[in-house]
């Protein structure tokens, strides 16, 4: 039965509670940015460490990218500035040791989620042939959202034309719509002097938007 009674507004239902002093709501709300920025530097600790990447970067260099924290130098700018654009799917990090290459891929994974393998580890797992665990990793690394692939040109002389078709059995399989970056201590001239296969050439100048960084040793910089 209806008793008869108007239901008390919410405004009056409320009207009575004690309120929070211009204190209090200053506090609450800081509480509140505070675990949104815990769970946001969770979320980048665990991007980094489902990645692989954790185990190529330093401690203290790994903590200074879970926490967001990295100078925000040119080549950390043009990583972003690709992630936040849609065409070209590859990105090629270039420049002599300790110019951020490595950080600034982790810092792009941190971002977004992703898979990081070194390239001399992507040389053996694609010149393998058999395995089903094999297989499973090369799918893992074909089908990777964002990938990650870390110090190409390094590998031994005799290894660069493995090198080489391995890039473009992956930039084939991966182009359409996976982002890739590629680092390398190789410049432009010389990394397309080293892998002078014209057809990954013709992907990689249709595809690939280039960052060669040739300012001060960032290594040498802090020690
Ligand atoms: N954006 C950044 N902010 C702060 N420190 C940085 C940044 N980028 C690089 N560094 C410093 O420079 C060091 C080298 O960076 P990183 O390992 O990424 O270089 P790299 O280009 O990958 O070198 P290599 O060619 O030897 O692999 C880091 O350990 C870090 O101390
Ligand atoms: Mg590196």
């Amino acid at each position: 039965m209806h008793s008869g009674a108007a239901r008390p507004s919410f405004r009056d239902a409320i009207a009575g509670l004690p309120r929070r002093t211009p204190e209090e709501q200053a506090e609450f709300k800081r509480r509140e940015q505070e675990s949104e920025l815990e769970r946001e530097q969770r979320a980048r600790k665990d991007r980094l460490g489902i990645s692989g990447v954790s185990t190529h970067i330093a401690t203290q260099d790994a903590n200074a990218v879970i926490a967001n924290k990295l100078d925000r130098t040119l080549m950390l700018e043009a990583v972003e500035r690709w992630l936040g654009q849609e065409e070209r799917s590859v990105l090629m990090l270039m420049g002599p040791v300790g110019r951020g290459k490595t950080l600034c891929s982790a810092n792009a994974i941190a971002d977004n989620g992703g898979v990081f393998i070194t390239a001399h580890r992507v040389l053996r797992l694609f010149a393998s042939r058999y395995g089903r665990k094999v297989f499973e990793e090369q799918d893992r690394i074909l089908e990777a959202g964002m990938l990650v692939i870390d110090d190409v040109g390094r590998e031994h002389d005799k290894d660069a034309p493995l090198m080489c078709s391995t890039l473009l059995e992956l930039v084939d399989a991966r182009q359409a719509h996976r982002r890739t970056i590629i680092t390398s201590n190789l410049m432009v001239a010389a990394f397309g002097a080293r892998y002078h296969e014209p057809r990954l050439h013709s992907r990689l100048h249709h595809i690939a938007r280039v960052f060669e960084n040739d300012g001060p040793d960032l290594r040498r910089a802090k020690t």
